[in-house]
């Protein structure tokens, strides 16, 4: 039985995953090279600067130093403009049923994201309150699949590690909450997602967690 819920933001919370990939694309083109469907998946949950040494290494492109910040922020404010217009709409099936649901039987939640966006995102979905502890970009800087994110949220919330949930869309996701000693619940594909402790399509799913044993206890 777990005490505690930690979510990933992008592509497990909300559909953003898809924006990320697009600016990548669109900054990968204009350096003259083209990103496939399947690099999408090396790029899911890895911190900005780490995700640009991949794309470029995709491209076999070097560059310098100032030229790597100078894309990455370019890249960004391609990302900052889509997630502009994001809604409470934009929520992936499932992912504010959830939130409430674990609020109103007093399990506490924390957000274990790499991105330095997510305070742009939580008000833009209007989920701030849902969350007791928001961990994120600014908060830590090692990206996954370091543990140091998970970590800091459960430590946060109090909660020792293995009595925490984690739910990732991203193979570096999964990766970082085994690594923090944590049950790792991949939100997605089965066939990408092999390490994860289970594996739901989607948050909407998250009922069928107690036919694998994974259910938890609030303190109402
Ligand atoms: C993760 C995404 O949540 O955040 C990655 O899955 C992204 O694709 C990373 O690179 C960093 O995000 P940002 O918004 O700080 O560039
Ligand atoms: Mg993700």
């Amino acid at each position: 039985i777990a005490r505690a819920a930690i979510f990933d933001l992008d592509g497990v919370l909300v559909d953003t995953a898809v924006h990320h990939f697009a600016a990548w694309r669109a900054m990968a083109q204009g350096l003259g090279f083209t990103l496939a469907d399947e690099d999408e998946e090396l790029l899911k949950g890895v911190g900005r600067m780490d995700a640009l040494r991949i794309v470029l290494g995709l491209g076999g492109v070097e560059v310098s130093d100032e030229e790597a910040l100078r894309l990455a922020a370019e890249k960004n404010a391609q990302y900052v403009k889509a997630i502009s217009m994001l809604t409470p709409d934009d929520m992936l099936p499932g992912a504010l049923e959830l939130l409430r649901d674990l609020r109103s039987r007093g399990v506490p939640t924390a957000l274990g994201s790499a991105s330095r966006n997510a305070p742009l995102i939580l008000d833009r979905l209007g989920i701030r309150d849902l969350l007791d502890v928001i961990i994120d970009g600014s908060v830590v800087s090692q990206a996954k699949p370091d543990p140091a994110v998970f970590r800091a949220g459960a430590e946060a919330l109090g909660v020792a590690a293995e009595d925490c949930v984690v739910f990732e869309d991203a193979i570096a996701g999964v990766e970082a909450a085994h690594r923090a000693g944590m049950t790792a619940v991949g939100v997605g594909d089965a066939t990408v997602l092999g390490e994860a402790d289970v594996v739901i399509p989607g948050l909407h799913a998250a009922g069928s967690l107690a036919d694998h044993g994974i259910t938890f206890e609030g303190s109402p």
